[in-house]
């Protein structure tokens, strides 16, 4: 998480940045091909990258999303999908259900975590806190990982424990001898032992304060050649190193990069995340930027290693590269982050997150061409009161969002549609009055500063009549997510609508994001369907497609 002073500090400093600069091969592998930062322009802050046989692993933070904690899946630190979720349900509290208008999560739940393999027991472990108060781990064992080369026969997460403690922004580390570690904290940089299942503390003692009371969070701990090390970030500007012979220090400090340039422009420098070695022995370090308004997304740069055990990041130009020679050549694949899901199969793809807990008893796939049956969940004015929101990345730079939707069971006082989701939002969608089906763009869905509902939403733009027994309607969101942190300047998103899913109308003027970072997570698509008056409504999603611009 950031803290707001430090985010003060970084916008009047880097303002002044100049864009990613050309590369320099000279010292790299001229026959690989190279990939461009950052590797998925999709919000996955807080991450943390592990590697299993030839498989690497990246968790990331959700917050109220729900499922929570996504694990991305590589062969070459460069190509990623998402395919499981640790947390599949937030069981944090009632807030976590969308419970009411002063009863919500938003912007509480998964904050920075950590995930490691224990290989001796076939284990991954995730563990997280959460409203700065307890300590949640989840385990999925019976993986068969390490068997496997990394691939995981079947994800089964279980709540393993709560611990009454908050290991703020941990990061675990199971050491050779298979002790497992948590460091954690904010300035002052704890150590805790758990027990043999990784499901209580032994023991915990402070082991590194600032000596200038300087805010440092985000930790990830490591054993590399005998020595330990704590990674952690001073937000949102640098990423340090701290290095012992013992878990329990002392630990000597370097910083590894403090307000690198590059790669983008407009973004916020490289910092927190952690580093992995591939197959062969080279380290990389995966970190994010502050990309609002679409959120933080990851940068890969390499890493070497001084004689004496230091980390240094592989800079071109004395800037984070834009570009580097792929970390692996592989033919093993991932599928791409775009294209069309048309809800198939038992369960929604690992693309998908709810806004909070769905209910789950007002959703359900059907197969074929029904897609996605959504019923209305709740009865509310409030879009941000209203539950089973159904949510999805935006890929940058520039990109499209479109729902096929079938809208003849929708009941009087309905509202259903595409939304550009945020704390800021806007929605194309359906409002049904009586037997008439209205299709609006509506703005001003606001949440304040305290993430109370500020604005309930006002009508943009009007379109044509629909007919109440569409089955097919098109809604597209088209969103702009270039980097415009610390600026002046919004990026904006369009909305548009298809009876024929081939001529498209825009609705409604272009809608200003907001580039604020409070919210933490970027804007998204989103799906939804609720009630004003009554229950027993519903629309089928058929599908929905991504598109880069
Ligand atoms: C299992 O994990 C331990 C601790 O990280 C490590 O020392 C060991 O090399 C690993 N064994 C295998 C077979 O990967
Ligand atoms: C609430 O909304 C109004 C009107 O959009 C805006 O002026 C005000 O700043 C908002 N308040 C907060 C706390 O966000």
């Amino acid at each position: 998480m950031h803290k707001l002073g430090a985010y003060l500090v970084l916008l009047t400093s880097f303002l002044y940045l100049s864009a990613g600069s050309p590369l320099a091969t000279n010292a790299l592998d001229q026959r690989a091909t190279t990939f461009t930062n950052p590797p998925l322009w999709e919000d996955y802050p807080d991450l943390e990258v592990i590697r299993i046989g030839d498989a690497f692993y990246y968790t990331s933070s959700t917050f109220a999303f729900s499922p929570g904690a996504p694990i991305l899946k590589s062969y070459d630190l460069v190509n990623w999908t998402p395919v499981t979720h640790s947390v599949p349900t937030l069981n944090f509290g009632t807030k976590y259900n969308l419970n009411s208008a002063t009863d919500r999560g938003y912007v509480k739940g998964i904050w920075a975590s950590s995930l490691r393999y224990r290989n001796s027991t076939d284990t991954f472990y995730w563990m997280g806190c959460v409203d700065g108060s307890k300590t949640y781990v989840w385990t999925a064992s019976g993986t068969n990982a390490l068997k496997n080369n990394g691939e995981v026969s079947s994800w089964n997460w279980k709540a393993a424990a709560t611990l009454s403690k908050c290991y703020y922004d941990c990061g675990i580390l199971v050491d050779d001898d298979d002790t497992m570690y948590v460091a954690y904290g904010s300035t002052k940089i704890m150590v805790a032992q758990l027990n043999k299942d990784g499901t209580a503390e032994v023991k915990s003692q402070q082991v590194y304060v600032t000596s200038d009371s300087a805010y440092i969070e985000g930790s990830r701990m490591y054993k590399i050649n005998g020595y330990y090390y704590i990674f952690v970030t001073k937000p949102a500007n640098e990423e340090w190193v701290l290095k012992s012979k013992s878990p329990w220090g002392p630990y000597e400090m370097k910083v590894l990069v403090a307000s690198i340039a590059g790669p983008l422009t407009n973004a916020g420098y490289a910092h927190q995340g952690g580093i992995v070695d591939t197959r062969d022995g080279k380290w990389y370090y995966v970190a994010f930027l502050d990309s609002f308004p679409g959120g933080r997304i990851p940068v890969v740069a390499p890493i070497t290693w001084t004689s004496d055990g230091w980390p240094q990041v592989v800079k071109v130009d004395n800037a984070w590269g834009k570009t580097y020679p792929m970390p692996v050549q592989t033919s093993k694949t991932v599928p791409a982050p775009v294209g069309t899901d048309s809800f198939q199969g038992t369960a929604l793809s690992d693309e998908w997150e709810w806004n909070h807990n769905p209910d789950t008893s007002k959703f359900r796939l059907v197969g074929g061409a029904g897609g996605l049956l959504l019923q209305t969940a709740t009865v509310t004015n409030d879009f941000f009161s209203a539950r089973n929101t159904l949510t999805h990345r935006i890929i940058g730079p520039k990109s499209s969002g479109t729902f096929r939707l079938d809208i003849s069971k929708m009941k009087d006082g309905d509202r259903a549609g595409a939304a550009l989701f945020r704390d800021i939002a806007a929605y194309i969608g359906v409002q049904k009055e009586g037997t008439a089906v209205k299709l609006v763009m509506v703005n001003n869905l606001n949440l304040d500063a305290n993430w109370a509902t500020n604005t309930t939403g006002t009508v943009a733009a009007a379109g044509p009549t629909i007919d109440s027994g569409t089955t097919d309607l098109w809604l597209r969101v088209q969103a702009d997510i270039t980097p415009a942190f610390g600026t002046s300047t919004q990026r904006t998103t369009t909305f548009w609508y298809s009876t024929d899913g081939s001529k498209w109308s825009q609705l409604g003027p272009a809608f200003p994001m907001t580039n604020a970072w409070q919210f933490f997570t970027g804007y998204r698509f989103a799906v939804f369907n609720f009630a004003t008056k009554a229950l027993g409504g519903e629309v089928a999603v058929k599908g929905f497609t991504m598109a880069k611009l």
